[in-house]
């Protein structure tokens, strides 16, 4: 007892039983001076950097020697003993190495510690964890470390729940990118740890690297299990099924790695016992056919199958009646469920809140006699779904935010009801039939508005608002006419503006130019015309990144002016390795922009643009003048076509600066001069077009120059040297043979798709993609290697190809 205490009790000698009641209860509240050393100590070990971390953040702030150690932020006591039972440091601005004789291990009678969300720096985890012999939950989740987990962890037998995820959280509007399978758990491991952990009620594990798991491990696990998170675990095998009969299973999550999926589940055909709540496969294969007996499951609330799933959707789905998200895109359901059935099958998913049905071989009526509302519907995604027309249940839910229907056969004109969607932020009726005027009604709230390739026409109808929260506006390849409304530059979070393939006759949109946000401006393939210049001193298209003019009748010189500003394009983040990709996100549900490119004469959608995606695409116009210097500034560039011009003058130096460029075309011009030797640094480069111009000399030679053939320089009758015949000496000597030009495509990168956060966020999302090694190529697609082709079998496989033609 401390003096304090023994004070009391003299001062109320009176009332003793009272007094004695207050003294016992604050004697109570103090950590012992070992512990308080011990956290102190820990607290320097990890001294807070402010530049990264705001004041008053970190709860390893409010630790002061002299305090009471059970009152420090985060800290909690046994309020009998005294001791420290449970430590709470989570996102706490902890960095650096953890070292395994941190004092932290001196708490012996831990039971709860928390680490998440802090940046250890890739340390390893000490195994000195295992002295922990207490605890009852340990969370670690994206906390930096890294390596193979310490055989030592299945020590801690007494774990209630164990979160080891590696893997990010996403706030709804942020992109994040990290790596995956830093952490890696093997097999011998994760046997003691499942036979040795026989409390353990949570168990995440996503995003550990389990290459080299047997999975049949698994089948020990507790049967207290309540939850199995085992997202993005690089496992491979056959996952026993088992765990369909945990009595207490409510939430399990499975999936090997994207690109790689050779993991594989067998649903049960009967006798499911759990009462599964959520439930989240994507793996290759679960059994052909998703087994009538799903509808056993009548506590599900989230289904979200991916496992090539052929066969019909059983008709049992509808007795799922708490179901709030169903997903069972990116399947291969087939055929029409005959229409009384898939009416009575989606109308009685009364909670219903996301249905994605995309990507199967589905025909959906939807339409005919679907004479029922889901009143609480948010989201729904039924692309690829063969519709001919606009579903019509969906006409009465009025918490619509995002209806995607691309790809589908729907006719005629954009019903009027869609105006009466309030909430509506997400509209993509991309690749389908419609015709007739835009309506002008549509919601305000509108984020994405995506009526790429269909047959609309008139002009572009909006007087978009003062307030207007439009990021993304794609009219591509309709038969739009008249001008870009002016009103346009209300919008002041556009970061995407594509009206390519369309008769639009305007003048260049130079007024947008003060827009903040906006990243990509297509308006190839219209009836653009004039020259291309500033009215503006800078900023001027500060973020501007893809930059599309080509097949206009532009003329005058090339807009020198922007290209000194395009503040963008010069720097070059995201050359880092990692990869991130322009989406929305709103209520957590992405939705990740595309765009067309032209490579080599043809069109392709890349389904996802790439944060660190830039280029600049001039070709077929009337521009003329010399291809300015100031071009050699803009770094980030991965692509630049200028061909089909009148450009004059030399290639200028410079653009070996250029060294993110893959793709260089400036065919079809009047160049002049010699190719410049600094183009050789352009060590990415694999395209390059230079035909058709006057240039002359030795073609350089080394690094990339030994990959490119005859097609890159014909029609240059001044030219000599490998790859030509006609060599520089005057003496014809045959081209040497080159490397197979396959390997240069080859990526050597492996991917990753997440969107899940440590903890349970449904996300239905696959946006983020990780790279670990190897550079990024601008060429990024999910869909397979034909022109502007439906997606389905790419979208499923999810592998970045570069694409030939
Ligand atoms: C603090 O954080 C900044 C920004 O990440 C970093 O540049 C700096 O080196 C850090 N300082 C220390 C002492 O770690
Ligand atoms: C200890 O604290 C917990 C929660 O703070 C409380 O529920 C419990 O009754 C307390 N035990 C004693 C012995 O005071
Ligand atoms: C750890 O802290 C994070 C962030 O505060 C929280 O989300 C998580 O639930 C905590 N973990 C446990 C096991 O309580
Ligand atoms: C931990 O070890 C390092 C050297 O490896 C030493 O500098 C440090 O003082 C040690 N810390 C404690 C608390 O013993
Ligand atoms: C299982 O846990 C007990 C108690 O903590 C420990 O003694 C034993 O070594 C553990 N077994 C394995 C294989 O780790
Ligand atoms: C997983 O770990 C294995 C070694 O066990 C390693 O070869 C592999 O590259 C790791 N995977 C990832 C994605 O890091
Ligand atoms: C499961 O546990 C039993 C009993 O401890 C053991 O005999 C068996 O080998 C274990 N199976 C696996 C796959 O680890
Ligand atoms: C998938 O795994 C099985 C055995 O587990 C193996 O035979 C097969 O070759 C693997 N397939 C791929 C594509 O890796
Ligand atoms: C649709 O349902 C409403 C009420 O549920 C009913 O009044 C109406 O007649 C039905 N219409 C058709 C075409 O079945
Ligand atoms: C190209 O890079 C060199 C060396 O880094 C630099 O001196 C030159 O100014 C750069 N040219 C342009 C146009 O940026
Ligand atoms: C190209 O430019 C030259 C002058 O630089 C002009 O004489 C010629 O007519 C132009 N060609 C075309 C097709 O516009
Ligand atoms: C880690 O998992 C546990 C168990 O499911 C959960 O309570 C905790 O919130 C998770 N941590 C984070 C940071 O999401």
């Amino acid at each position: 007892m401390g003096i304090f205490t023994m004070l009391s009790i003299t001062l109320c000698l009176p009332f003793f039983f009272l007094c004695l009641k207050t003294a016992f209860s604050s004697s109570l509240h103090l950590c012992s001076h070992e512990e308080a050393a011990a956290l102190l100590q820990f607290k320097t070990s990890f001294p807070i950097n402010y530049t990264v971390c705001p004041p008053d953040y970190s709860k390893t702030e409010s630790w002061k020697e002299g305090i009471d150690c059970c009152s420090w932020d985060g800290v909690s006591c046994d309020n009998v003993t005294g001791h420290v039972i449970a430590l709470d440091l989570s996102d706490d601005c902890l960095s650096g190495t953890f070292p395994s004789n941190s004092t932290l291990f001196l708490l012996k009678n831990l039971k709860s510690l928390n680490l998440s969300f802090n940046d250890f720096r890739l340390s390893k985890i000490p195994p000195e964890i295992s002295q922990f012999t207490r605890l009852k939950h340990l969370d670690i989740c994206y906390s930096e470390f890294s390596g193979q987990f310490p055989a030592e962890i299945a020590h801690l037998s007494k774990l209630v729940s164990l979160n080891l995820s590696n893997l990010f959280s996403f706030e709804s509007d942020t992109v994040v990118v990290s790596s995956l399978g830093n952490l890696i758990l093997e097999t011998t491991t994760l046997r003691n740890l499942v036979q040795n952990l026989s409390e353990v009620r949570e168990l995440v594990l996503s995003g550990v690297n389990m290459t080299s798991v047997n999975p049949r491990f698994f089948i020990n696990l507790s049967s207290s299990l309540t939850t199995l998170d085992l997202r993005y675990i690089q496992l491979r095998g056959n996952f026993p099924n088992s765990i369909f009969r945990f009595p207490n299973l409510k939430n399990f999550y499975l999936s090997g790695s994207f690109g790689e999926r050779n993991l594989t589940i067998d649903l049960p055909s009967s006798n499911w016992s759990s009462p599964l709540q959520q439930l989240y496969l994507s793996v290759m294969d679960c059994g052909r056919r998703l087994p009538e007996s799903i509808g056993d499951l009548k506590s599900l609330q989230y289904l979200h199958l991916h496992c090539n799933f052929e066969g019909s959707i059983p008709a049992s789905i509808g007795n799922l009646r708490q179901l709030t998200s169903l997903y069972l895109s990116n399947n291969q359901f087939s055929g029409p469920i005959p229409a009384s059935i898939e009416a009575d099958m989606f109308s009685a998913l009364q909670n219903l809140e996301t249905i994605f049905l995309s990507y199967n071989n589905l025909s959906l009526r939807m339409n005919v006699n679907a004479n029922f509302t889901l009143p609480k519907l948010t989201d729904v995604s039924f692309s690829s779904c063969n519709l001919s027309e606009f579903p019509n249940f969906i006409r009465h839910s009025n918490s619509l935010q995002s209806l995607v229907l691309s790809k589908n056969r729907i006719h005629g004109n954009i019903p009027e009801w869609i105006c009466e969607k309030d909430h509506l932020q997400i509209l993509d009726l991309s690749h389908n039939n419609l015709s007739g005027k835009i309506p002008n009604c549509l919601p305000k709230s509108l984020s994405v508005l995506n009526l790429q390739a269909n047959y609309f026409n008139g002009n572009i109808p909006f007087g978009f608002p003062e307030r207007c929260v439009l990021r993304n506006l794609n009219l591509h390849g309709n038969q739009m006419d008249g001008l870009l409304p002016r009103s346009l530059v209300n919008c002041s979070m556009l970061e995407v503006l594509d009206v390519g393939n369309n008769s639009i006759q305007d003048t260049f949109p130079h007024w947008l130019e003060s827009l903040p946000e906006l990243q990509v401006l297509v308006l190839r393939s219209n009836k653009f015309h004039g020259s291309v210049q500033s009215t503006k001193e800078s900023p001027s298209f500060p973020k501007l990144r893809v930059l599309d003019l080509s097949s206009n009748d532009f003329l005058g010189p090339l807009p020198l002016q922007y290209m000194e500003n395009f503040k963008a394009m010069m720097d070059s983040h995201g050359q880092d390795g990692s990869l991130e990709y322009m989406m929305v996100a709103p209520g957590g549900n992405s939705y990740q922009y595309s765009l067309v490119v032209t490579l080599k004469g043809h069109d392709y959608e890349l389904q996802g643009i790439l944060t660190a995606f830039s280029s600049i695409h001039l070709s077929n116009n009337m521009f003329e003048g010399e291809i300015p210097d100031v071009i050699g500034k803009l770094s980030s560039l991965k692509g630049l076509n200028l061909s089909h011009n009148n450009l004059t003058g030399h290639i200028p130096p410079s653009l070996g600066n250029l060294t993110n460029l893959e793709w260089l075309d400036l065919s079809s011009n009047e160049l002049a001069g010699k190719i410049p030797d600094e183009l050789v640094s352009l060590t990415q480069l694999s395209v390059l077009n230079l035909s058709n111009n006057h240039l002359v000399g030795r073609i350089p030679q080394g690094s990339q120059f030994n990959t490119f053939e005859n097609g890159s320089y014909e029609g240059n009758l001044g030219l000599c040297g490998v790859p030509l015949s006609k060599s520089c000496d005057g003496i014809g000597t045959p081209p040497s043979s080159f490397q197979e030009k396959d390997e240069l495509w080859r990526f050597g990168w492996r991917v990753v798709v997440l969107g899940y956060g440590c903890g349970v966020v449904f996300g239905l999302l696959m946006g983020y993609l990780v790279f670990r090694t190897g550079k990024p190529k601008w060429f990024v697609s999910l869909f397979d290697g034909r022109p502007s082709q439906s997606g389905r079998k790419m979208r499923k496989a999810r592998r970045l190809v570069p694409r030939r033609s």
